[in-house]
């Protein structure tokens, strides 16, 4: 088990220079795959890899059709900025068949994990001849996965898998023995812009963990459109992380003085440090009032916008 740096102890430069050439060793003169999502982990992730072996990193995005309102094209497009060429993949239709008709949190996970690390990462390794998949796994993935409280999408050798033997390729974690607060550190270290390293957290399974309930196109749509919402009137706040959860059941509501069934947006804003323990945002009932209102108004079908107020624990940041 990886000793973990704490952020007041972490010597950026100190550490990129160390990953930088713990990357170079492993890789040597071949190959390696990283998959960009945007977040900080993996933002900080690629800049590593970058810096240590330049062209052999082949750098892609999973369109994986869970992701945020142009997230791909505006991910793409930072790090065209940066020097970094990015290339997408459009695996949507392999997500959504894989995700059809499951309601169970840990099979929605599981089902993504092996979308992901088997399908999808498996056929561009054996393409194009990598043998390392480069990732930000961090500590807090790792502790959530081993203490049973959520099956992370992208811990393996820390539970007993083998990466190599369950999919073919080995995995390289330079991040692993850090928590959020030193990533962001890593990341502005490595001269990620301010609007990349500040980005709040956003999870692996992206949109579907927040679909309580089957995963489908129509469905990730709605959280999509409310995310929009959601992030645009919850900036200011400078909260560790918000969001928008879409419920199962469909409610009763009225429209036009007629029944509407309709559903539910759950709206969760949390304020974290590391996110192993969070609690609620104190959101003015001004901002709450507006926040229903431009849900209700711009996400077809919303009937009700609820505000969560419970603490992780026992509540995690996710809904799924
Ligand atoms: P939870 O929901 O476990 O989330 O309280 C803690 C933090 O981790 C993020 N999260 C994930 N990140 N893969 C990730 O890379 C995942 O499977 C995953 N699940 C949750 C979550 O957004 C929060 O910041």
């Amino acid at each position: 088990m990886s000793k973990e740096i704490i952020v007041n102890e972490l010597n950026d430069e100190g550490f990129i220079s160390e990953k930088v050439k713990e990357i170079k060793d492993v890789v040597g003169d071949g190959t390696a795959i990283n998959a960009l999502s945007g977040g900080v982990d993996s933002s900080a992730v690629t800049m590593l890899g970058h810096r240590a072996i330049g062209k052999s990193l082949k750098t892609v995005f999973v369109e994986n059709g869970l992701m945020r309102e142009g997230e791909s094209d505006q991910v793409a497009g930072f790090f065209r900025k940066l020097g970094v060429k990015v290339e997408i993949i459009d695996a949507r239709k392999e997500f959504f068949t894989a995700l059809k008709g499951i309601t169970d949190p840990e099979e929605k996970r599981e089902a993504i994990t092996q979308t992901f690390y088997r399908n999808v990462f498996g056929r561009i390794v054996k393409e194009s001849g990598a043998k390392y998949l480069l990732q930000g796994t961090i500590l807090t993935d790792v502790d959530e996965t081993i203490a049973g409280i959520k099956r992370q999408h992208n811990v393996f050798e820390q539970i007993g898998i083998d990466p190599q033997e369950a999919f073919g390729y080995h995995i390289i974690e330079p991040l692993i023995q850090l928590r959020k607060d030193g990533v962001r550190k890593i990341g502005k270290a490595l001269g990620l812009p301010a609007n990349l390293f500040e980005r709040i957290p956003f999870p692996g399974p992206a949109l579907s963990a927040r679909v309580i309930g089957e995963v489908t196109p129509e469905r990730i749509e709605t959280v999509r459109k409310a995310t929009v919402v959601v992030e645009r009137m919850l900036k200011s706040t400078g909260a560790f992380q918000y969001m928008a959860i879409l419920h199962k059941d469909r409610v009763t509501g009225m429209r036009d003085g007629k029944r509407d069934f309709g559903q539910q947006i759950e709206v969760r804003c949390w304020n974290s440090v590391d996110a192993r323990t969070a609690t609620p945002t104190r959101i003015s009932f001004e901002i709450l009032e507006r926040l229903a209102l431009e849900i209700s108004r711009e996400v077809p079908g919303i009937v009700s916008v609820t505000y969560n107020i419970a603490t992780k624990p026992p509540s995690t940041i996710e809904a799924v």
